[in-house]
């Protein structure tokens, strides 16, 4: 007997085909909406028209006498239990029902639960609310100026609009090279609100059971032991009374982590009523209430020497996060990970600045598949890079040649202190720029040029921070983020596996089995993987911010390599010799001397219940906890050509090269399917995807026919490269993580080509998404166009 083939059993990089598709494509997902219990009743939310009012009165009477009503929740009753407000993950509060005030458009101010959700809803519209509008504000400068009015004045001491001001880097040793330079490159930024739009929106069904006092909570959660923390520490419920489920999930990207009012009015009614209800947002309730991401300003400047070397970079970030600071992210850092900016470019110096701000806007701030603030870091700092090698006249890809950190520099401590672990970027940027055919099309730009049209190409390079913890630096609310495998191999050897992280969409269920065939040899199809249940799947964090094969990924490694130490001394048992004697080759233990002599993986499995050795725990079981050393460290180039037509603004993708970085690739498939999805959104960012407010604080773009989602449509091709393979160091499979790098990268590339195309007119910057009319009037005017809010209601 040999080793078992490691792509036959489905091991690491074998491109086997998604397990949880049967299910999903066949419509037998089960999902939060689809999930119904015996007596449930239906939670509607009745949300405020204005973004900034107070609260005069509001009247439930007529609404409590529509049949089928079973019961309406205000701020004043939610008071009455300690709940009307509610902390959020960075350590502000957030109203759960409002009592006081309304601070933005689409917040809740009351609910409605009732037999079915069409009574709900009627009931809501007769609830009688009297407001007396304020003025409101919908932008950092308005919040900041003069007289401007305290949004927050429920919470005491806060005299201002500001929520913190914070700094990082080397003041002094920056100062200097800005002194040193011979030429400072300036930029100004705006990267504008963006939703994640899941398909599925937000929703819970809440199942108190009085005789048990069990709450049973099934919902759309990507991190269901936080969400079970946070429902008992503001439900004062006991947490092993208290089960999470997430089932199915119709995407995440950030979106679901958070924790929302409709969530804790769900939990309470069932609380109240002892019956199970279900609360289900609708589009537009997803679209202008939960989980905005970005929304925040830059000036940002590099220190240059005109030889090409970057001295020193500065940094000012203004952040609008809305009414409440309720940014889902490691609690330390206010900014998150923003300051992971330049961090694959050896920059001597650096410091960054960061100011957030209350507005009357929903709360933003998620990581929108991103970790924590690394899509603005990466974007602001490449378009950054693009600015300063315009102004200094030079070659964008010699520019990035001269200042990317070489091979031999790592661990490499980067200008905002984070350690970067491995990579060969300049190996991946001679890659893109062989692909896109870098030299030719400079050539067809210039031949373009002489007849009048624009062709344009754009580079983004950008290392990505991804799989928070290690557990000194992260944590939310004290919990360390660390995460955790628990692997049940049965007597036949069949297997099943438990993460503390949460799918939706990525895959888990495929590449996970694929680690553990990697690890023992048991082949993927014999693993179960299950994940999203609080009462049996083990404590984790959850998955955002590509932290699922960093962390959870790793520990599904290590407790396979528990079982398998287990199972070496199961074999010298069945072997009859001692355990030093014992080899291990993929799925089977065999004696050192003589190797025909051998038993399997699933033989061991099976002496683990029927003959273990005198002494022996019987069974083949274990839970690892796994807290990473450091951060994985993927690296990408995204390189973009487009064509501007210049007399409407229209710009067309004509290739788009990603060379991706991610170490050892679990399922080469899978990866794939992510960077094309992300480098989707980021062409959607740069280019429709338009959610704004207009004076007033109304949302624009609160559906689906005002803010554009790409279609198969209009995306275009992309040329993937896979050649460029720089294993992690320190994850046990070498693994790094893929999920956000396109989405965060990909947004500069796009930008920067058309940037490029109509360098001519010394435009320095047009504001995301580059509509048509912004484009042309770009080129038109000759001016730098913002795309900050307030914009007119009828654009
Ligand atoms: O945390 P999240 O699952 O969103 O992101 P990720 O860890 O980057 O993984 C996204 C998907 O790609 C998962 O199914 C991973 O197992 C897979 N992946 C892979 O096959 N190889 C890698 N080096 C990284 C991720």
């Amino acid at each position: 007997m040999t080793a078992v083939d490691e792509i036959k059993i489905g091991g690491l990089g074998a491109s086997r085909k998604r397990v949880e598709d049967q299910r999903f494509i066949r419509g037998k997902g089960n999902y939060t909406d689809d999930i119904v219990l015996p007596g449930m009743l239906h939670m509607e939310i009745l949300r405020s028209p204005l973004a900034h009012a107070r609260i005069v009165s509001i009247d439930t009477s007529r609404a409590w006498q529509i049949p089928g009503v079973h019961l309406v929740l205000t701020g004043e009753m939610m008071a009455t239990r300690n709940l009307a407000w509610m902390p959020t993950l960075s350590y502000d509060t957030q109203a759960v029902l409002a009592t006081d005030k309304v601070r933005f458009q689409g917040q809740e101010v009351a609910c409605v639960i009732a037999d079915d959700p069409y009574i709900a809803k009627d009931a809501c519209e007769a609830i009688d609310v009297e407001y007396e509008p304020l003025p409101p504000i919908v932008n950092p400068e308005q919040a900041l100026a003069d007289g401007a009015p305290v949004i927050r004045d429920d919470k005491e001491g806060q005299d201002s609009n500001v929520i913190y001001n914070w700094e990082v880097g080397d003041a002094a040793g920056t100062e200097r090279a800005f002194a040193e330079a011979d030429t400072i490159s300036r930029l100004r930024l705006h990267y504008p609100r963006s939703h994640p739009s899941p398909i599925e929106c937000c929703g819970s069904i809440a199942d108190f059971n009085r005789a048990t006092s069990k709450l049973t909570v099934y919902m759309t959660t990507q991190a269901p032991h936080i969400i079970r923390a946070a429902v008992a520490l503001v439900a004062e419920l006991p947490e092993h009374m208290i089960r999470i489920i997430s089932p199915d999930i119709g995407g995440g990207f950030g979106n679901k982590v958070p924790v929302y009012p409709g969530y804790v009015c769900s939990i309470l009614a069932s609380i109240l009523l002892e019956r199970p209800v279900k609360w289900i947002e609708d589009k537009t309730g997803n679209l202008i209430s939960t989980g905005f991401a970005r929304d925040i300003y830059l000036d940002g400047e590099l220190a240059l020497r005109n030889d090409g070397k970057i001295l020193g970079v500065r940094m000012h970030v203004d952040s609008d996060h809305g009414a409440f600071f309720s940014d889902a992210q490691p609690s330390k850092f206010k900014i998150g990970l923003l300051h992971s900016a330049f961090a694959c470019y050896n920059i001597p110096a650096g410091r960054i600045t960061a100011r957030g701000t209350y507005t009357n806007k929903a709360p933003g701030g998620v990581a929108y598949r991103c970790s924590f603030r690394v899509t603005e870091a990466m974007f602001f700092q490449e378009r950054m890079i693009q600015a300063a090698a315009q102004d200094l006249g030079m070659d964008q890809a010699a520019f990035r040649r001269i200042n990317l950190v070489s091979d031999d520099q790592f661990p490499f401590r980067t200008p905002f202190g984070f350690l970067t672990d491995s990579g060969q970027y300049g190996k991946c940027l001679d890659v893109g720029l062989r692909a896109v055919g870098y030299e030719d099309f400079r050539k067809q730009q210039a031949e373009a040029k002489a007849r009048g049209r624009l062709l344009g190409l754009g580079i983004s390079t950008m290392t990505e921070p991804l799989g928070a913890g290690n557990s000194r630096e992260y944590d939310i609310l004290g919990i360390k983020m660390f995460d955790s495998a628990d692997l049940k191999v049965h007597m036949t050897g069949k297997a099943i596996l438990r993460t503390g992280a949460k799918t939706q969409g990525q895959g888990h269920e495929t590449t996970w089995a694929q680690i553990v065939a990697h690890e023992l040899g048991i082949p993927a199809e014999d693993v179960v993987v299950e994940e999203g249940d609080t009462d049996t799947a083990p404590f984790g964090m959850g998955t955002y911010a590509s932290r699922s094969t960093p962390v959870a990924g790793a520990a599904v490694a290590m407790v396979s390599r528990k079982i398998r130490a287990k199972a070496r001394k199961l074999a010298a048992h069945l072997l009859e010799v001692s355990e030093e004697d014992v080899e291990w080759e993929l799925g089977r233990f065999y004696v050192r001397s003589a190797p025909d002599r051998g038993v399997t993986i699933q033989e061991c499995a099976m002496a683990a219940y029927s003959n273990m050795p005198d002494g022996m725990e019987p069974g083949l079981e274990n839970t690892a906890y796994y807290d990473p050393p450091n951060l994985t460290w993927p690296f990408a180039v995204y390189i973009v050509t487009v064509e501007v037509d210049p007399e409407t603004g229209v710009w067309d993708v004509l290739n788009m090269v990603a060379v991706d970085d991610c170490g050892v690739r679990i399922n080469p498939m899978i990866v794939e399917g992510q960077i094309m999805g992300g480098l989707t959104e980021a062409y959607a960012m740069a280019n429709m995807q338009f959610i704004t407010f207009d004076a007033e604080g109304n949302c624009v773009g609160s559906n689906y026919m005002d803010y554009l989602l790409p279609t198969a449509w209009e995306t275009p091709g992309y040329e993937l490269h896979s050649e460029v393979v720089t294993p992690s160091p320190h994850h046990p499979i070498g693994a790094k993580g893929i999920g956000e790098c396109a989405a965060v990268g990909g947004p500069a590339a796009f930008v920067n080509a058309v940037m490029d195309a109509i360098a001519d007119t010394g435009v320095r910057n047009i504001d995301m998404p580059l509509l048509p009319d912004r484009v042309w009037e770009a080129i038109t005017k000759r001016h730098d166009v913002s795309g900050a809010p307030p914009v007119r209601s009828d654009d």
